[in-house]
């Protein structure tokens, strides 16, 4: 009987348990606290510091089963998803671990055993075949005379100059553990014999199974290798490809997971082919995302929500391609969940969240999808020698947002090469003109200068004497300034003044002595160095000098209670929505707070007023606001808020205020909740798909809001002469008379018109079968002229229409000739010839035309003399035909 996906999990397992290995769970796809990776790529990732020496191992030997995304970086198989049968951009890495243990001798065995095994998976031994680091000769022993393997099952890969750079060293990164690894591969053909070059390229015949990796050197950024104190075991195995093995199926996409999954995709979206790649695509693809965001990751421009974006975008392209014309992936999503539960170790829980979010995404992007492919087809049409010339791809990508990842794929299938040389000239251009645009004041390279970090003493102090240590004047390092005015970069010993971080803006204040006053406008950090930017208001500044910084604390204590204020709201908002949210950004300054976060509903007045009065109990409650420096476990143990894309120190700064909210933050606060006063919130928006945001005042600002709303309020009631409880009342009653007032004025036009025209028609000359129609009007509705025109048009079959109108002492004149007339006289020359009367101008064509002038003394003149002018044109004209 063949073993489930889940059986073989659970044998490798069980295996390692027998060999005296812990199993411990995986760790989360995002990895903590390392820069180096957007996300988990390897069962080892979470044991990084162990293998480094830095950390003790808590256990000699571990075996876990990893979640795994290869789709960035240095280990990337996006591209190859969907055109191998074996590449996944998610998977679970099967892996066993020993930490200064086993090594070489003991990895292989054990690898083997449970390969070969019959009380194990049972492959067939000649089927294997393995791969060596050609200077590692103490493995090629061990394969061959501890194993027992054929000379030809076992092949050197290529060495290069530096041995990391050869074909089996595995590194996790640019730098970090590495070492050289041995590969096993499985013979996926007929074949008994093979040829060891077969295996050079990977191919759906032979399939890398198992890589086992001797940790011993650990990778610096330079390229350079530093021995590690300790020799250690990393192992990987996918579990879709041995699982592809184990139920003998040529193809990931055959295991009973993606099988189920492929169906369901297929049958929702009336696809008969089930050999589809952009169907396997699509599988891989609405996967990997429902993992990424139920790791909180969003769709954006760039680190993981990039690639979650360009996920999004790859597999509905690939919709597009199957006919799928509408958006589609967030139905996939509870089945796939369903899947997900039943056959891989994952416990999804915001099912509808997830569906939410790719609804927007998709929405937004078949929009862009369906324009760029159009323009690029229509652009592919146009070129010479299969290249895609760069200036294309550049207004593509640049002008249209269409992703560069989708033109490439495109060009592949056709066969097109992209003038990246072009592109990126283009690109390159681009940059440094948006950067000359933006005229950033000066910001430069303190590296270079050799500043010392600055000490800051802002949490307890308004007001210090310190010393300077540098001035810049523009870009460059001056020792004196005695220039009013000019702007100018004071870097200081110690400093009161807070940088801007953490959405916190920056202090602004004093710096002084009895020789110059500088009037400090912000404060930023650049590294560890605090920039005072401001300019000089009496005297020189010379560096050296000592002098008093002083902060602008009435602002700063504003500042610091919308800051407290925001850690309330955060909490509140919690607590309202019913799960741990997000912070996406904010700003905090002394006039008010703005909070942005992740949540893909609107949040209702009920939430919002539920939010305020939260808040609004605690700064009653006069909480105490209390700062410590602990470890970032301890905080995590504290369950306190933290930024999840940013990294922290070994040791961080938690604010509490009281029970009710922990959250590290660099920020300065109020000293109790009490000092915040009041808080109302002012806006609440969606400002971008799954991101909301709130505005809120705190303390006077509050009270003036409030008070403003309410002599608006006072002012409704005064001019709609009604009580404070009756005026919604009244409102409506308005808007309701007001609709019908519209109707019946609406209906009352309507009798005009008809009026009016038949009071014209009484009016009108027939000539020979021509109507001619000259009327005056005193109408103030332009609209009115407009229709009346239409409705004569309507009435009549042969016509010459002049209607005039004055307004204000101006006169407009709209002109209208049948068809059948235009040879004899047209709108645009009776146009002319009145406009020249009433010092005006006018336009259009020989049918209709309209123009305008200054009001004649005698309006009946004026028109007397325009209707003599048409009649003898027309009879001349019409004596002309006879
Ligand atoms: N860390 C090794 C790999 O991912 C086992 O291939």
């Amino acid at each position: 009987m063949k073993k489930s996906i889940n059986e073989i999990r659970k044998t490798f397992l069980e295996f390692f348990e027998k060999k005296n290995h812990k199993i411990i769970p995986g760790s989360s796809i995002i990895p903590k606290n390392d820069s180096s990776l957007l996300f988990t790529n390897a069962g080892m990732n979470q044991f990084k510091d162990v293998f480094l020496g830095k950390k003790e191992p808590i256990f000699p030997r571990v075996a876990t089963v990893q979640n795994c995304l290869r789709t960035g970086g240095k280990h990337n198989d996006l591209n190859n998803v969907g055109y191998t049968s074996y590449h996944n951009t998610f998977f679970e890495m099967l892996g066993n671990f020993s930490f200064r243990d086993y090594f070489k001798e003991d990895a292989i065995i054990y690898a083997w055993e449970l390969l070969t095994s019959s009380k194990w998976f049972n492959l067939p031994e000649e089927k294997l075949l393995v791969t060596i680091h050609s200077s590692d000769k103490e493995t090629y022993n061990i394969w061959k005379n501890i194993i027992g393997l054929s000379e030809n099952q076992i092949i050197p890969l290529k060495k290069e100059k530096e041995i990391f750079l050869s074909e089996n060293f595995w590194k996790m990164g640019n730098s970090g553990p590495c070492g050289p690894c041995t590969e096993i591969f499985f013979n996926n053909t007929q074949n008994k014999e093979h040829q060891n070059k077969d295996i050079l390229v990977e191919n759906n015949n032979y399939l890398e199974i198992w890589n086992i990796v001797f940790i011993q050197y650990n990778l610096q950024s330079d390229g350079s290798l530093i021995d590690l104190p300790y020799k250690s075991v990393d192992t990987g195995m996918g579990l879709e490809r041995i699982t592809s093995i184990l139920q003998r199926k040529k193809s990931n996409y055959k295991i009973d997971l993606f099988q189920k999954l492929i169906f369901y995709i297929a049958n929702q979206n009336n696809i008969k082919d089930l050999e589809n790649k952009s169907l396997h695509i699509i599988a891989d693809h609405i996967r990997t995302c429902i993992y990424i965001i139920s790791s909180g990751v969003i769709p954006s421009n760039e680190g993981k929500g990039y690639i979650l974006r360009r996920l999004i975008r790859r597999a509905l392209r690939h919709g597009l391609k199957l006919g799928i014309k509408e958006k589609f992936l967030y139905k996939i999503v509870p089945y796939t969940i369903k899947l997900i539960k039943k056959f891989s170790n994952g416990n999804m829980k915001k099912k509808e969240e997830i569906g939410k979010i790719l609804k927007l995404e998709e929405d937004q992007f078949l929009k862009i999808l369906k324009k760029g492919i159009i323009l690029l087809h229509e652009n592919i049409k146009k070129i010479k020698k299969n290249i895609l010339p760069g200036k294309i791809i550049f207004s593509l990508h640049d002008t249209f947002g269409f992703p560069i990842d989708l033109i490439e794929e495109i060009c592949k299938e056709k066969k097109i090469i992209l003038d990246y040389q072009k592109f990126n000239q283009l690109m390159e251009a681009q940059k440094i003109q948006s950067k000359k645009s933006k005229k950033f004041f000066f910001e430069k390279n303190y590296q270079t200068f050799k500043i010392k970090p600055t000490i800051f003493l802002g949490y307890q102090e308004k007001k210090i004497k310190t010393t300077i240590t540098n001035i810049f004047l523009k870009e460059n390092s001056i020792k004196k300034i005695q220039t009013l005015n000019k702007k100018i970069i004071l870097i200081l010993k110690e400093t009161p003044f807070y940088s801007e971080s953490g959405g916190q803006i920056g202090d602004t204040g004093k710096i002084y002595n009895k020789n110059f006053s500088f009037l400090v406008e912000d404060t930023k950090k650049n590294g560890l160095v605090t920039m005072h930017f401001g300019r000089l208001i009496s005297g020189e500044i010379k560096i050296n000098a000592n002098v008093t910084a002083e902060i602008d604390f009435k602002k700063r204590k504003l500042i610091a209670i919308n800051h407290s204020a925001t850690h309330l709201l955060h909490s509140s908002l919690n607590i309202v929505l019913n799960q741990k949210i997000l912070q996406k950004g904010s700003l905090v300054n002394e006039k008010y707070l703005r909070f942005d976060f992740l949540y893909p509903n609107s949040i209702s007045q009920e939430e919002i007023k539920k939010i305020e009065k939260i808040v609004n109990y605690k700064i009653w409650e006069n909480l105490n606001i209390n700062c410590e420096i602990i470890s970032f476990k301890e905080a995590k143990e504290k369950n306190a808020i933290f930024l999840k894309n940013k990294q922290y120190t070994e040791k961080v700064r938690l604010l509490s205020i009281d029970n009710f909210s922990h959250e590290l933050c660099g920020g300065t606060h109020a000293r109790r909740t009490g000092e915040i006063g009041i808080f109302k919130i002012i806006s609440n928006n969606s400002i971008s798909a799954n991101v909301c945001r709130i505005e809120a005042l705190t303390r006077k600002e509050a009270l003036l809001s409030i008070q403003k709303k309410e002599s608006i309020f006072n002012k409704i009631k005064k001019n709609l002469k009604e009580e404070e409880t009756k005026i919604v009342k009244k409102i409506n009653f308005l808007l309701e008379k007001n609709s019908y007032l519209k109707l019946i004025y609406k209906k009352y036009e309507k009798y005009k018109i008809k009026e009016t025209t038949k009071k014209i028609l009484k009016e009108s000359f027939l000539i020979k079968k021509t109507n001619l129609v000259i009327y005056h009007l005193n109408e103030k509705k332009s609209n009115f002229l407009n229709c009346l025109i239409n409705n004569l048009k309507n009435n009549l079959n042969s016509f010459i229409i002049i209607l005039t109108n004055e307004t204000n002492k101006k006169i407009s004149v709209l002109v209208s000739v049948s068809k059948e007339l235009i040879t004899k006289i047209t709108a645009v020359e009776i146009i002319n010839f009145i406009t020249k009367e009433i010092n005006g101008k006018g336009g259009g064509n020989k049918e209709n035309a309209q123009g305008g002038g200054i009001k004649p003394k005698n309006n009946n003149f004026f028109i007397k003399k325009s209707k003599k002018w048409i009649l003898s044109i027309l009879e001349s004209k019409i004596k002309k035909h006879k």
